[in-house]
């Protein structure tokens, strides 16, 4: 093998390495496995294409959100407070899909006044439903370039599509539909699977 080719060889094996660390990262539950990781956990090709992504959300702090990628995107995990639960409501003259009855923005289960399983944790997939940037998660209520009504939610830097904390869109803003929650289910109390709906879909 020339040297060329061994260099090739060596990135490739780095990149697997890396993609291999950034899965148990977001698993966040293989610590003690980790030398048999290569073995079992889904090849880059296999996670590409849509291997579910387990996300262990025991650490997620209130209000904090958590990013992880699954299908090449990132996800979203936020653990709302109840003071943030207690906000939505006032959205609801302001949105644009409130009920969420836009079908191809959340599962079934999602189809709800939270659009979450668990009220708490929020799951979305992290890309505007206008031309695909990533909004930035803005939690704090009447920020100066927000105003008064913000309760809290996500800003659009690239032409100024807001969500609120549950992923809906408001009126008059150029994103048509709410956020997309992802299929996923609850293996356990802290352990989330994104990427499959647990046969309750
Ligand atoms: S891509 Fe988000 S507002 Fe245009």
């Amino acid at each position: 093998m020339s040297d060329s080719d061994s260099n090739k060889v060596d990135k490739k094996r780095r990149r697997m390495l890396i993609g291999a660390t950034a899965v148990v990262g977001a698993a966040g539950t293989a610590a003690f496995a980790a030398p048999l990781l290569i073995s079992w956990m889904p090849s880059e090709r296999a996670l590409a294409a849509g291997a579910p992504v387990e996300v262990n959300i025991s650490k997620i702090e209130p209000g904090q959100l958590v990013r992880v990628i699954w299908r090449g995107k990132p996800v979203w995990f936020v653990k709302r407070t109840e003071e943030m639960l207690k906000d939505l409501a006032s959205n609801v003259p302001l949105l644009r899909d409130p009920d969420s009855a836009v079908d191809t923005q959340q599962p079934p289960y999602a189809k709800n006044e939270v659009r979450s399983r668990k009220p708490e944790i929020l799951v979305l997939i992290g890309i505007c439903t206008h031309l695909g940037c990533s909004p930035t998660y803005r939690p704090e209520k009447a920020p100066a370039d927000l105003g008064a009504d913000w309760k809290g939610g996500w800003y659009c830097p690239c032409h100024g599509s807001r969500f609120d904390l549950a992923g809906r869109v408001f009126k008059n803003v150029p994103a048509p539909t709410n956020l997309v929650v992802p299929p996923y289910y609850y293996k356990s109390d802290d352990l989330v699977l994104v990427g499959e709906d647990g046969g309750a879909a």
